[in-house]
């Protein structure tokens, strides 16, 4: 019985020095110690061990037993460590690489202008409308009072589409939209893009525009003023001077053409070199946006009475704002996309 438990004992230790792996241990922890196992067998054989030997002989399964059982947790703890090094020299991972940039977007300076724009005007007061890329020769010029033979239609270098459809030329042709669906009091301002059959450093094909207009009983002059002041200091810093020039526009009675100190040469009219500024050309105001008292014909055509409503409106081109606003040259660098010229803003 003696000898036969330290052939257990020899063969279970053997075999437990030798484990490569997990299933192995596993495959002698059974062998020897599960219920079939060679040590099991042994203390069934108990029975036939005499009486008096039987305490000794117990002693030493149970010596034998907690031997293998200790080799084996020793074992498995040595085979758990090679197992995480071996995975952390596998999976190893350099944290002192330097990370790679995902270099992140921003809006379009001149989405950036006219989000700007719309944020001060609805902040004064002014809701958003939109109206139609594609227009009809009666809102776009018609019901502004500009019949087809008026002269002021030259302003406008017109892209026609079909019959009497076109491209809309400005902003403009929301306010009647708008008019035509809704009763005064009316504070709207119109964002879009306009198109124009014009192509040069300050002139592009297609451009962007923001309409803004406002009609109730005793709207005056001054109300425009102080709305438009008061947009252009939010927009362009509260230093800014502004002017109110007389003009014409058909659809406005009387008109004005609005400037600000010229922000290229802050109104000096001259680059520091002595030489006449090339914004201004030596006035100090740069004009920024068109604007007047909307004229009575134009309520006549949306079906109101100037007798008794009155309004102003405006209208401004939001690259010609950006150009100013950040000093550049020519319009075109604002459609190209050259990531060079767009990562500045
Ligand atoms: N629609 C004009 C243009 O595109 C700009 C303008 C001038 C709009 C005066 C107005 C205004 O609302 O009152 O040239």
């Amino acid at each position: 019985m003696r000898a036969e438990l330290e052939r257990i004992r020899q063969t279970a230790l053997a075999a437990l020095d030798s484990c490569p792996d997990e299933a192995a241990l596993e495959q002698v922890r059974v062998r020897t110690l599960g219920k079939k196992g060679d040590l099991t067998a042994v203390l069934r054989g108990m029975r036939e061990v005499p009486e008096k030997e039987r305490p000794a002989i117990g002693e030493l399964v149970n010596t034998v037993k907690a031997e293998i059982e200790a080799r084996i947790a020793a074992v498995r703890s040595r085979l758990d460590e090679q197992r995480l090094a071996r995975s952390l020299s596998e999976e190893r991972l350099d944290i002192t690489l330097p990370g790679i940039r995902f270099p992140r977007g921003h809006l379009h300076p001149l989405n950036q202008m006219l989000d700007t724009a719309v944020d001060i005007l609805v902040e004064m007061g002014f809701g958003v409308e939109e109206g139609p890329e594609i227009e009809d020769d009666y809102h776009n010029f018609e019901a502004l009072n500009v019949p087809r033979d008026h002269p002021a239609r030259d302003m406008h270098d017109t892209f026609f589409v079909v019959g009497d459809k076109l491209l809309r030329t400005h902003t403009s042709p929301v306010q009647i939209r708008v008019m035509e669906s809704r009763k005064p009091p009316i504070r709207v301002i119109a964002p879009g893009t306009v198109y124009r059959h014009d192509d040069d450093v300050t002139h592009s094909p297609a451009f962007h525009q923001v309409e803004g207009f406002l009609v109730d009983e005793g709207i005056t002059f001054g109300d425009l003023k102080g709305v438009l002041s008061e947009f252009l200091r939010r927009f362009f810093g509260p230093e800014t001077r502004v002017r109110f020039r007389p003009s014409f526009f058909p659809f406005t009675e009387p008109s004005a053409e609005v400037d600000i100190g010229c922000v290229m040469c802050a109104g000096t009219g001259s680059q520091p070199d002595g030489a006449a500024c090339r914004v201004c050309k030596r006035s100090g105001w740069v004009e920024i946006l068109g604007s007047g008292l909307i004229h009575p014909s134009v309520f006549e055509f949306v079906g109101y009475d100037p007798e008794k409503v009155s309004g102003f409106a405006f209208g401004m081109g939001i690259e010609r704002m950006a150009m100013l606003k950040f000093g550049i040259g020519d319009i075109r660098l604002f459609y190209e996309n050259d990531l060079r010229f767009l990562g500045q803003f």
